[in-house]
């Protein structure tokens, strides 16, 4: 890579950086049909694309990306396109595993795994045991995750902490339910990002956005290059973050 382009753009301040980026790449199936191919095809270079921005967020200094990469609504789709998605899990993580893991990624798969095939929840276990010391960047995959799936399940864990006499309701608070989601040891999404011009969460890290910007943009994830994400933090670093309160300095 050219030394330039693995620099932080001269524009970006880096003290204003977003800690935590979410992404729903959306639009890989449009693209492949824009470009005449099967939507399989728009998959695959979708991965490559991930791999990219990973990349680029590990040398501009982002500490951890959150990618949507299965929704628990996403099984209504065909069978032979769910499969297909299944197996370029399994050889993604095959393939890129040993220089993720040279590159100093921790890996982390978010949401039910239960339902995946056996061999891919294997291979996603061993890949988030090899890397879990890593500190270069935080990478989070989230696959068969819902946002709402996971509130359930974590009320579910809670209740039964109060049945067993282990908690007393009154305990039940914001921090508590934070304990217990898939992303506890994960900050809060500073900046989401989603493209293909769908302007919705889908599902997504529903309780942990509360207060997350959020980027739209037209790009088809396949197209979502550096300087696609270039353009999404300038427009990151010239919000005004008020979290409910009031900007001192500019009110009169
Ligand atoms: C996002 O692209 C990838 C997944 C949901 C797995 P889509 O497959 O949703 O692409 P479009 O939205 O149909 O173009
Ligand atoms: C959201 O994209 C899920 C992922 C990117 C994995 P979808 O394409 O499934 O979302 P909807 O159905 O258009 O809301
Ligand atoms: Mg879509």
């Amino acid at each position: 890579m050219n030394k330039l382009l693995s620099q932080l753009p001269a524009d970006l301040a880096p003290e204003k950086l977003p800690q935590h980026i979410a992404i729903i790449m959306d639009g890989n199936g449009r693209w492949a049909t824009q470009q005449g191919l099967p939507r399989i095809a728009g998959h695959r270079q979708g991965a490559k694309t991930l791999k990219e921005l990973l990349r680029c967020c590990k040398d501009w200094g982002i500490k951890v990306l959150t990618a949507y990469a299965f929704s628990t609504e996403n099984w209504r789709r065909p069978t032979e396109e769910v499969d297909f998605l299944m197996l370029l899990f399994e050889k993604l993580i095959h393939r890129e595993l040993a220089q993720m893991h040279r590159e100093g990624v921790k890996i982390s798969f978010i949401g039910d795994l239960s339902p995946l095939p056996k061999s891919l929840q294997q291979k996603m276990q061993h890949s988030m045991l090899e890397t879990a010391n890593n500190q270069a960047i935080e990478f989070n995959v989230a696959v068969n995750y819902g946002g709402r799936q996971e509130i359930t399940q974590a009320c579910r864990h809670i209740a039964e902490l109060v049945q067993r006499g282990e908690l007393n309701p009154e305990l039940i608070n914001e921090n508590l339910i934070t304990q217990n989601l898939y992303t506890t040891s994960i900050p809060e999404p500073d900046l989401l990002i989603r493209t293909s011009g769908e302007m919705r969460l889908s599902n997504f890290l529903l309780w942990q956005m509360a207060y997350t910007e959020i980027y739209f943009t037209d790009t088809f994830w396949p197209e979502f290059d550096r300087s696609a994400f270039h353009q999404a933090l300038l427009h990151y670093q010239k919000r005004n973050r008020r979290f409910g309160s009031i900007n001192l300095t500019l009110s009169a």
